[in-house]
Protein backbone atom coordinates (compact mmCIF):
# COMPACT_ATOMS: atom_id res chain seq x y z
CA UNK A 1 0.00 0.00 0.00
CA UNK A 2 2.75 2.41 1.08
CA UNK A 3 4.68 1.33 -2.09
CA UNK A 4 2.31 2.18 -4.36
CA UNK A 5 1.27 5.32 -2.73
CA UNK A 6 5.14 6.64 -2.81
CA UNK A 7 4.86 5.31 -6.78
CA UNK A 8 1.92 7.35 -7.25
CA UNK A 9 3.58 10.06 -5.83
CA UNK A 10 6.86 9.74 -7.71
CA UNK A 11 4.82 9.42 -11.03
CA UNK A 12 2.62 12.95 -10.22
CA UNK A 13 6.18 14.21 -10.01
CA UNK A 14 7.70 13.08 -12.47
CA UNK A 15 4.64 14.27 -14.88
CA UNK A 16 4.78 17.71 -13.00
CA UNK A 17 8.87 17.84 -13.82
CA UNK A 18 7.92 16.62 -17.13
CA UNK A 19 5.04 19.15 -17.85
CA UNK A 20 7.26 22.49 -16.24
CA UNK A 21 10.01 20.91 -18.78
CA UNK A 22 7.77 21.09 -21.99
CA UNK A 23 6.38 24.62 -20.65
CA UNK A 24 9.87 26.11 -20.39
CA UNK A 25 12.46 24.85 -22.74
CA UNK A 26 15.50 26.36 -20.95
CA UNK A 27 18.92 25.28 -22.37
CA UNK A 28 20.61 23.54 -19.84
CA UNK A 29 23.09 21.06 -21.40
CA UNK A 30 25.28 21.55 -24.09
CA UNK A 31 23.92 19.02 -26.11
CA UNK A 32 21.24 21.42 -27.88
CA UNK A 33 22.20 24.30 -29.85
CA UNK A 34 20.21 27.24 -30.93
CA UNK A 35 18.08 27.22 -34.17
CA UNK A 36 18.82 30.88 -36.03
CA UNK A 37 17.08 32.12 -39.31
CA UNK A 38 19.90 32.27 -42.28
CA UNK A 39 19.49 36.04 -42.63
CA UNK A 40 19.32 37.44 -38.86
CA UNK A 41 16.32 39.31 -38.11
CA UNK A 42 16.24 42.90 -38.18
CA UNK A 43 17.04 44.24 -34.56
CA UNK A 44 18.60 47.40 -36.24
CA UNK A 45 15.13 48.63 -37.60
CA UNK A 46 12.84 47.98 -34.56
CA UNK A 47 15.42 49.54 -31.97
CA UNK A 48 15.00 52.64 -33.81
CA UNK A 49 11.24 52.51 -34.18
CA UNK A 50 11.18 53.97 -30.78
CA UNK A 51 11.88 57.44 -32.01
CA UNK A 52 8.67 57.39 -33.85
CA UNK A 53 5.92 56.73 -30.99
CA UNK A 54 3.91 59.78 -30.99
CA UNK A 55 1.98 61.53 -27.68
CA UNK A 56 -1.58 61.88 -28.06
CA UNK A 57 -3.02 65.56 -28.16
CA UNK A 58 -4.21 67.03 -25.30
CA UNK A 59 -7.01 68.62 -26.01
CA UNK A 60 -8.50 66.10 -28.31
CA UNK A 61 -8.49 63.95 -24.95
CA UNK A 62 -9.76 66.50 -23.28
CA UNK A 63 -12.81 66.19 -25.33
CA UNK A 64 -13.38 62.54 -24.92
CA UNK A 65 -15.18 63.72 -21.50
CA UNK A 66 -17.40 66.92 -20.31
CA UNK A 67 -16.52 65.01 -16.60
CA UNK A 68 -12.58 65.47 -15.91
CA UNK A 69 -9.94 68.21 -17.15
CA UNK A 70 -6.74 66.82 -18.36
CA UNK A 71 -4.03 67.73 -15.90
CA UNK A 72 -1.26 70.01 -16.49
CA UNK A 73 0.65 67.15 -17.35
CA UNK A 74 4.01 66.80 -19.35
CA UNK A 75 2.85 64.38 -22.29
CA UNK A 76 5.68 65.62 -24.59
CA UNK A 77 8.58 64.57 -22.70
CA UNK A 78 11.52 64.65 -25.31
CA UNK A 79 12.61 61.14 -25.93
CA UNK A 80 16.29 60.75 -25.62
CA UNK A 81 17.26 57.43 -26.51
CA UNK A 82 19.80 55.68 -23.99
CA UNK A 83 20.69 52.14 -26.06
CA UNK A 84 20.62 51.23 -29.76
CA UNK A 85 21.24 48.35 -31.56
CA UNK A 86 24.06 48.95 -33.83
CA UNK A 87 24.31 45.39 -35.32
CA UNK A 88 21.94 42.28 -35.66
CA UNK A 89 24.13 39.73 -35.14
CA UNK A 90 25.47 41.19 -31.94
CA UNK A 91 21.46 40.98 -30.85
CA UNK A 92 20.86 37.87 -32.14
CA UNK A 93 23.75 36.59 -29.80
CA UNK A 94 22.50 38.48 -27.13
CA UNK A 95 18.97 36.66 -28.04
CA UNK A 96 20.66 33.67 -27.69
CA UNK A 97 22.34 34.42 -24.59
CA UNK A 98 19.00 35.92 -22.91
CA UNK A 99 17.67 32.27 -23.06
CA UNK A 100 20.93 30.50 -22.08
CA UNK A 101 20.89 28.36 -18.95
CA UNK A 102 24.40 27.87 -19.24
CA UNK A 103 24.96 31.64 -17.37
CA UNK A 104 24.02 30.16 -14.45
CA UNK A 105 26.17 28.27 -11.80
CA UNK A 106 24.08 25.07 -12.11
CA UNK A 107 23.08 25.74 -15.82
CA UNK A 108 19.01 25.51 -14.80
CA UNK A 109 18.37 29.15 -15.01
CA UNK A 110 18.41 31.64 -18.24
CA UNK A 111 17.33 35.68 -18.06
CA UNK A 112 14.19 34.21 -19.65
CA UNK A 113 13.41 32.42 -16.77
CA UNK A 114 12.31 35.14 -15.15
CA UNK A 115 11.08 37.38 -18.14
CA UNK A 116 8.85 35.51 -20.22
CA UNK A 117 7.92 36.73 -23.50
CA UNK A 118 4.48 36.10 -23.42
CA UNK A 119 3.78 38.18 -20.47
CA UNK A 120 5.80 41.16 -21.86
CA UNK A 121 8.82 39.81 -20.10
CA UNK A 122 7.64 39.80 -16.34
CA UNK A 123 6.92 35.74 -14.99
CA UNK A 124 3.64 35.89 -13.80
CA UNK A 125 4.91 35.14 -10.11
CA UNK A 126 4.98 37.08 -7.05
CA UNK A 127 8.96 36.64 -6.71
CA UNK A 128 10.92 34.22 -8.93
CA UNK A 129 13.01 31.32 -8.18
CA UNK A 130 16.27 31.46 -8.65
CA UNK A 131 18.73 28.77 -9.98
CA UNK A 132 18.89 27.24 -6.35
CA UNK A 133 15.13 27.43 -6.01
CA UNK A 134 15.40 30.34 -3.64
CA UNK A 135 13.11 33.46 -4.25
CA UNK A 136 13.85 36.94 -5.00
CA UNK A 137 12.83 39.31 -2.94
CA UNK A 138 11.26 41.53 -5.43
CA UNK A 139 8.75 41.38 -8.11
CA UNK A 140 10.28 40.81 -11.78
CA UNK A 141 9.99 42.80 -13.93
CA UNK A 142 8.11 43.29 -17.41
CA UNK A 143 10.51 45.18 -19.98
CA UNK A 144 10.13 46.61 -23.28
CA UNK A 145 11.43 50.38 -24.95
CA UNK A 146 14.45 50.06 -22.67
CA UNK A 147 15.82 52.40 -24.19
CA UNK A 148 13.73 54.89 -23.47
CA UNK A 149 14.86 54.82 -19.63
CA UNK A 150 17.38 54.81 -17.45
CA UNK A 151 16.31 54.63 -14.16
CA UNK A 152 16.52 50.41 -13.89
CA UNK A 153 15.22 48.10 -11.10
CA UNK A 154 12.86 49.06 -8.58
CA UNK A 155 14.66 51.49 -6.93
CA UNK A 156 16.56 52.75 -10.43
CA UNK A 157 20.09 51.90 -9.17
CA UNK A 158 20.97 51.02 -12.59
CA UNK A 159 21.41 53.62 -15.37
CA UNK A 160 22.54 51.46 -17.96
CA UNK A 161 21.76 48.34 -19.47
CA UNK A 162 25.50 47.08 -20.28
CA UNK A 163 26.52 47.17 -16.20
CA UNK A 164 23.04 46.15 -15.40
CA UNK A 165 23.53 42.84 -17.15
CA UNK A 166 26.26 41.05 -14.69
CA UNK A 167 23.92 42.32 -11.53
CA UNK A 168 21.05 39.39 -12.32
CA UNK A 169 23.68 36.77 -13.39
CA UNK A 170 26.30 37.40 -10.37
CA UNK A 171 23.17 37.38 -8.06
CA UNK A 172 23.37 34.91 -5.36
CA UNK A 173 19.74 33.77 -5.76
CA UNK A 174 19.06 34.86 -9.31
CA UNK A 175 21.82 33.08 -11.42
CA UNK A 176 24.62 32.81 -8.96
CA UNK A 177 27.50 32.90 -11.09
CA UNK A 178 30.85 33.94 -8.75
CA UNK A 179 33.40 33.81 -11.25
CA UNK A 180 32.62 35.79 -14.69
CA UNK A 181 36.02 34.75 -16.76
CA UNK A 182 34.71 31.05 -15.65
CA UNK A 183 31.24 31.85 -17.09
CA UNK A 184 33.39 33.06 -20.51
CA UNK A 185 35.60 30.08 -20.18
CA UNK A 186 32.01 27.89 -20.04
CA UNK A 187 30.20 29.70 -23.36
CA UNK A 188 34.19 29.12 -25.27
CA UNK A 189 33.70 25.74 -24.81
CA UNK A 190 30.06 25.20 -26.50
CA UNK A 191 29.94 24.27 -29.47
CA UNK A 192 28.09 27.51 -30.92
CA UNK A 193 29.14 30.39 -29.17
CA UNK A 194 32.78 30.99 -30.63
CA UNK A 195 30.82 31.38 -33.69
CA UNK A 196 28.02 33.47 -32.77
CA UNK A 197 30.94 35.67 -31.28
CA UNK A 198 32.74 35.57 -34.51
CA UNK A 199 29.43 36.76 -36.34
CA UNK A 200 28.46 39.64 -34.14
CA UNK A 201 32.19 40.77 -33.40
CA UNK A 202 34.43 39.28 -36.08
CA UNK A 203 36.64 37.49 -33.55
CA UNK A 204 35.68 33.71 -31.72
CA UNK A 205 36.81 35.47 -28.46
CA UNK A 206 34.29 35.82 -25.67
CA UNK A 207 34.90 38.94 -23.46
CA UNK A 208 32.74 40.23 -20.65
CA UNK A 209 32.94 43.46 -22.39
CA UNK A 210 31.32 41.89 -25.24
CA UNK A 211 28.90 39.48 -23.14
CA UNK A 212 27.28 43.03 -21.96
CA UNK A 213 27.06 44.60 -25.11
CA UNK A 214 25.53 41.51 -26.84
CA UNK A 215 22.74 41.01 -24.17
CA UNK A 216 21.81 44.63 -23.85
CA UNK A 217 22.03 45.31 -27.34
CA UNK A 218 19.09 42.41 -27.37
CA UNK A 219 16.99 44.05 -24.30
CA UNK A 220 17.12 47.13 -26.40
CA UNK A 221 15.85 45.53 -29.51
CA UNK A 222 13.00 44.64 -27.20
CA UNK A 223 10.50 47.30 -28.47
CA UNK A 224 6.72 48.05 -28.57
CA UNK A 225 5.34 50.13 -31.31
CA UNK A 226 2.05 48.12 -32.68
CA UNK A 227 -0.13 47.92 -29.34
CA UNK A 228 -4.04 49.07 -29.90
CA UNK A 229 -3.21 52.26 -28.91
CA UNK A 230 -0.42 53.10 -30.84
CA UNK A 231 -2.60 52.05 -33.84
CA UNK A 232 -5.38 53.83 -32.66
CA UNK A 233 -3.37 56.81 -32.38
CA UNK A 234 -2.86 57.52 -35.94
CA UNK A 235 -6.48 57.80 -36.63
CA UNK A 236 -7.45 60.14 -33.58
CA UNK A 237 -8.19 57.58 -31.55
CA UNK A 238 -11.51 56.29 -34.21
CA UNK A 239 -11.35 53.14 -33.44
CA UNK A 240 -11.75 53.26 -29.59
CA UNK A 241 -14.59 52.40 -27.47
CA UNK A 242 -16.67 54.90 -25.57
CA UNK A 243 -15.11 52.79 -22.94
CA UNK A 244 -11.71 53.13 -23.82
CA UNK A 245 -12.18 56.99 -24.70
CA UNK A 246 -13.64 57.96 -21.50
CA UNK A 247 -10.73 55.89 -19.74
CA UNK A 248 -8.11 58.12 -21.91
CA UNK A 249 -9.57 61.08 -20.64
CA UNK A 250 -9.62 59.92 -16.58
CA UNK A 251 -5.88 59.01 -16.85
CA UNK A 252 -4.62 61.97 -17.81
CA UNK A 253 -7.28 63.93 -15.47
CA UNK A 254 -6.65 66.53 -12.73
CA UNK A 255 -8.76 63.53 -10.39
CA UNK A 256 -7.33 60.06 -11.37
CA UNK A 257 -3.06 61.86 -12.33
CA UNK A 258 -1.82 58.86 -14.03
CA UNK A 259 -0.42 60.57 -16.65
CA UNK A 260 1.85 62.91 -14.39
CA UNK A 261 4.01 59.94 -13.38
CA UNK A 262 3.18 57.62 -15.64
CA UNK A 263 4.32 60.04 -18.79
CA UNK A 264 5.38 60.00 -22.42
CA UNK A 265 5.57 57.82 -24.72
CA UNK A 266 6.80 54.63 -22.33
CA UNK A 267 3.72 55.48 -19.86
CA UNK A 268 6.51 55.57 -17.51
CA UNK A 269 8.44 57.81 -15.37
CA UNK A 270 9.61 61.50 -17.01
CA UNK A 271 12.57 59.83 -18.44
CA UNK A 272 15.85 59.53 -19.09
CA UNK A 273 18.74 62.10 -19.20
CA UNK A 274 17.10 64.63 -17.02
CA UNK A 275 17.58 61.77 -14.45
CA UNK A 276 21.18 62.11 -14.31
CA UNK A 277 20.60 65.49 -12.41
CA UNK A 278 17.51 64.56 -10.73
CA UNK A 279 18.00 62.96 -7.44
CA UNK A 280 14.23 60.99 -7.27
CA UNK A 281 15.48 59.22 -10.88
CA UNK A 282 12.05 58.19 -11.75
CA UNK A 283 10.86 57.04 -8.34
CA UNK A 284 8.13 58.49 -6.00
CA UNK A 285 6.24 57.42 -2.97
CA UNK A 286 2.79 56.51 -3.77
CA UNK A 287 1.57 55.13 -0.01
CA UNK A 288 1.08 51.45 -0.32
CA UNK A 289 2.11 51.39 3.31
CA UNK A 290 2.28 53.37 6.50
CA UNK A 291 6.05 50.97 6.86
CA UNK A 292 7.78 49.67 4.05
CA UNK A 293 9.45 46.40 4.90
CA UNK A 294 11.56 47.07 1.53
CA UNK A 295 12.06 50.73 1.38
CA UNK A 296 13.03 50.75 -1.87
CA UNK A 297 15.36 53.83 -3.18
CA UNK A 298 14.48 55.27 0.51
CA UNK A 299 11.68 56.26 2.58
CA UNK A 300 9.22 53.60 0.00
CA UNK A 301 10.19 55.40 -3.09
CA UNK A 302 10.31 52.93 -5.97
CA UNK A 303 10.59 53.35 -10.00
CA UNK A 304 7.68 54.72 -11.70
CA UNK A 305 7.13 51.45 -14.05
CA UNK A 306 6.27 51.80 -17.57
CA UNK A 307 2.13 50.66 -18.17
CA UNK A 308 3.08 49.08 -21.83
CA UNK A 309 1.57 45.89 -21.82
CA UNK A 310 0.28 46.07 -18.18
CA UNK A 311 -2.46 43.52 -19.01
CA UNK A 312 -0.01 41.10 -19.02
CA UNK A 313 2.26 41.29 -16.21
CA UNK A 314 0.53 40.85 -12.70
CA UNK A 315 0.73 40.59 -9.94
CA UNK A 316 1.37 44.32 -9.28
CA UNK A 317 4.02 46.50 -7.82
CA UNK A 318 7.67 46.10 -6.61
CA UNK A 319 6.17 42.96 -4.26
CA UNK A 320 3.61 41.33 -6.33
CA UNK A 321 1.29 42.53 -3.52
CA UNK A 322 -1.93 43.22 -6.23
CA UNK A 323 -3.03 40.31 -8.22
CA UNK A 324 -5.45 42.51 -10.89
CA UNK A 325 -5.34 45.84 -11.72
CA UNK A 326 -8.67 46.45 -10.26
CA UNK A 327 -6.60 45.88 -7.15
CA UNK A 328 -4.35 48.72 -8.34
CA UNK A 329 -6.60 50.89 -9.37
CA UNK A 330 -8.63 50.36 -5.77
CA UNK A 331 -5.27 51.30 -3.84
CA UNK A 332 -5.48 55.06 -6.18
CA UNK A 333 -8.88 55.25 -5.81
CA UNK A 334 -9.47 55.09 -1.93
CA UNK A 335 -6.44 53.19 -0.23
CA UNK A 336 -3.26 55.53 -0.10
CA UNK A 337 -2.13 55.52 3.10
CA UNK A 338 -0.47 58.47 5.11
CA UNK A 339 3.51 58.11 4.29
CA UNK A 340 5.18 61.22 5.27
CA UNK A 341 6.77 60.98 2.03
CA UNK A 342 4.10 60.15 -0.07
CA UNK A 343 4.19 61.88 -3.55
CA UNK A 344 2.66 65.59 -3.13
CA UNK A 345 0.50 65.15 -5.90
CA UNK A 346 -1.20 62.38 -3.79
CA UNK A 347 -1.97 64.98 -0.81
CA UNK A 348 -4.50 67.48 -0.07
CA UNK A 349 -5.04 69.12 2.94
CA UNK A 350 -2.17 66.99 4.88
CA UNK A 351 -4.28 64.30 3.96
CA UNK A 352 -4.07 61.31 1.40
CA UNK A 353 -6.02 62.26 -1.70
CA UNK A 354 -9.26 60.07 -2.58
CA UNK A 355 -10.19 59.83 -6.13
CA UNK A 356 -13.72 59.07 -5.30
CA UNK A 357 -14.17 57.29 -8.91
CA UNK A 358 -17.20 55.45 -9.54
CA UNK A 359 -16.59 51.75 -10.95
CA UNK A 360 -17.96 52.65 -14.47
CA UNK A 361 -14.78 55.17 -14.37
CA UNK A 362 -12.42 52.54 -13.23
CA UNK A 363 -14.02 50.41 -15.43
CA UNK A 364 -12.49 52.84 -18.44
CA UNK A 365 -9.50 53.09 -16.89
CA UNK A 366 -8.78 49.45 -17.44
CA UNK A 367 -9.94 49.01 -20.58
CA UNK A 368 -7.59 51.87 -21.14
CA UNK A 369 -4.99 50.12 -20.21
CA UNK A 370 -5.67 47.27 -22.31
CA UNK A 371 -5.17 49.07 -25.29
CA UNK A 372 -1.44 48.71 -24.35
CA UNK A 373 -1.19 45.53 -25.16
CA UNK A 374 0.88 44.13 -28.40
CA UNK A 375 0.49 41.43 -29.57
CA UNK A 376 3.29 41.74 -32.25
CA UNK A 377 5.79 42.01 -29.83
CA UNK A 378 4.78 39.12 -27.53
CA UNK A 379 4.44 36.78 -30.27
CA UNK A 380 7.37 38.46 -32.89
CA UNK A 381 10.05 35.36 -33.26
CA UNK A 382 12.44 37.37 -32.76
CA UNK A 383 12.24 38.03 -29.69
CA UNK A 384 11.45 34.09 -28.75
CA UNK A 385 13.52 31.06 -27.54
CA UNK A 386 16.21 29.92 -30.03
CA UNK A 387 16.28 26.67 -29.00
CA UNK A 388 12.85 25.70 -29.19
CA UNK A 389 12.28 23.19 -31.53
C1 LIG B 1 15.52 34.55 -10.81
C2 LIG B 1 14.79 35.51 -11.58
C3 LIG B 1 15.54 36.45 -12.51
C4 LIG B 1 16.52 36.15 -13.43
C5 LIG B 1 17.15 34.80 -13.71
C6 LIG B 1 16.82 37.37 -14.12
N1 LIG B 1 16.04 38.39 -13.64
FE1 LIG B 1 15.97 40.29 -14.34
N2 LIG B 1 14.79 40.82 -12.80
C7 LIG B 1 14.32 39.97 -11.81
C8 LIG B 1 13.78 40.74 -10.71
C9 LIG B 1 13.17 40.16 -9.44
C10 LIG B 1 13.94 42.09 -11.05
C11 LIG B 1 13.66 43.29 -10.16
C12 LIG B 1 14.84 43.39 -9.19
C13 LIG B 1 14.93 44.66 -8.39
O1 LIG B 1 14.27 45.63 -8.73
O2 LIG B 1 15.71 44.71 -7.44
C14 LIG B 1 14.56 42.11 -12.38
C15 LIG B 1 14.84 43.26 -13.12
C16 LIG B 1 15.41 43.27 -14.39
C17 LIG B 1 15.53 44.42 -15.25
C18 LIG B 1 15.06 45.84 -14.93
C19 LIG B 1 13.93 46.31 -15.81
C20 LIG B 1 13.50 47.71 -15.50
O3 LIG B 1 12.73 48.25 -16.30
O4 LIG B 1 13.88 48.29 -14.49
C21 LIG B 1 16.16 44.00 -16.39
C22 LIG B 1 16.49 44.83 -17.63
C23 LIG B 1 16.45 42.60 -16.22
N3 LIG B 1 15.96 42.18 -15.01
C24 LIG B 1 17.15 41.84 -17.15
C25 LIG B 1 17.62 40.56 -16.86
C26 LIG B 1 18.63 39.87 -17.66
C27 LIG B 1 19.30 40.42 -18.91
C28 LIG B 1 18.83 38.66 -17.07
C29 LIG B 1 19.82 37.59 -17.46
C30 LIG B 1 21.21 38.01 -17.53
C31 LIG B 1 17.92 38.60 -15.92
N4 LIG B 1 17.24 39.77 -15.83
C32 LIG B 1 17.78 37.49 -15.12
C33 LIG B 1 14.36 38.59 -11.86
C34 LIG B 1 15.27 37.88 -12.64
C1 LIG C 1 2.57 59.96 -7.88
C2 LIG C 1 2.93 59.16 -9.04
C3 LIG C 1 1.93 58.13 -9.52
C4 LIG C 1 0.61 58.32 -9.85
C5 LIG C 1 -0.20 59.59 -9.76
C6 LIG C 1 0.13 57.06 -10.35
N1 LIG C 1 1.13 56.12 -10.30
FE1 LIG C 1 0.95 54.19 -10.81
N2 LIG C 1 2.78 53.78 -10.02
C7 LIG C 1 3.64 54.72 -9.49
C8 LIG C 1 4.74 54.04 -8.84
C9 LIG C 1 5.91 54.69 -8.12
C10 LIG C 1 4.49 52.65 -8.96
C11 LIG C 1 5.33 51.49 -8.38
C12 LIG C 1 5.07 51.43 -6.87
C13 LIG C 1 5.67 50.25 -6.16
O1 LIG C 1 5.81 49.17 -6.72
O2 LIG C 1 5.99 50.39 -4.96
C14 LIG C 1 3.25 52.54 -9.73
C15 LIG C 1 2.68 51.33 -10.11
C16 LIG C 1 1.55 51.21 -10.91
C17 LIG C 1 1.07 49.98 -11.48
C18 LIG C 1 1.71 48.61 -11.30
C19 LIG C 1 2.82 48.44 -12.30
C20 LIG C 1 3.60 47.17 -12.22
O3 LIG C 1 4.31 46.87 -13.18
O4 LIG C 1 3.53 46.45 -11.21
C21 LIG C 1 -0.04 50.27 -12.23
C22 LIG C 1 -0.89 49.32 -13.02
C23 LIG C 1 -0.26 51.70 -12.09
N3 LIG C 1 0.73 52.23 -11.29
C24 LIG C 1 -1.29 52.39 -12.69
C25 LIG C 1 -1.64 53.69 -12.35
C26 LIG C 1 -2.90 54.31 -12.66
C27 LIG C 1 -4.00 53.68 -13.48
C28 LIG C 1 -2.88 55.55 -12.09
C29 LIG C 1 -4.01 56.55 -12.02
C30 LIG C 1 -5.17 56.10 -11.31
C31 LIG C 1 -1.58 55.70 -11.46
N4 LIG C 1 -0.86 54.55 -11.63
C32 LIG C 1 -1.16 56.85 -10.80
C33 LIG C 1 3.47 56.09 -9.54
C34 LIG C 1 2.24 56.73 -9.78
Amino acid sequence: MRTIQLTAATGIIMILLLVSCVKDPIQTTNSAIPILPEVAYDYVGTSKSVNNIRMPDMDLVNSFSTQFAVAAVTTNVGQSVTKQVQDNNIATLGRVLFYDGLLSKNNSTACASCHVQEKAFADGSVFSSGFGGEKTTRNSISFQNLSLGNNFFWDARQRELNTLVEEPITNHIEMGIEDLPQLMDKLSNTSYYPELFEKAFGSTSITETKFAEAISQFLASITTTNSVYDRAIENDFEEFSSLEKLGMAIFYSDKALCGSCHTGANFAAPDAIDQYYNPSRGTTNIGLDVEYSDDGRGQGEFKIPSLRNIALTAPYMHDGRYQTLREVLNHYNNNIQPHPNLDSKLVKNGLPIKMGLSSLELDALEAFMHTLTDEQMITDPKYSNPFKL
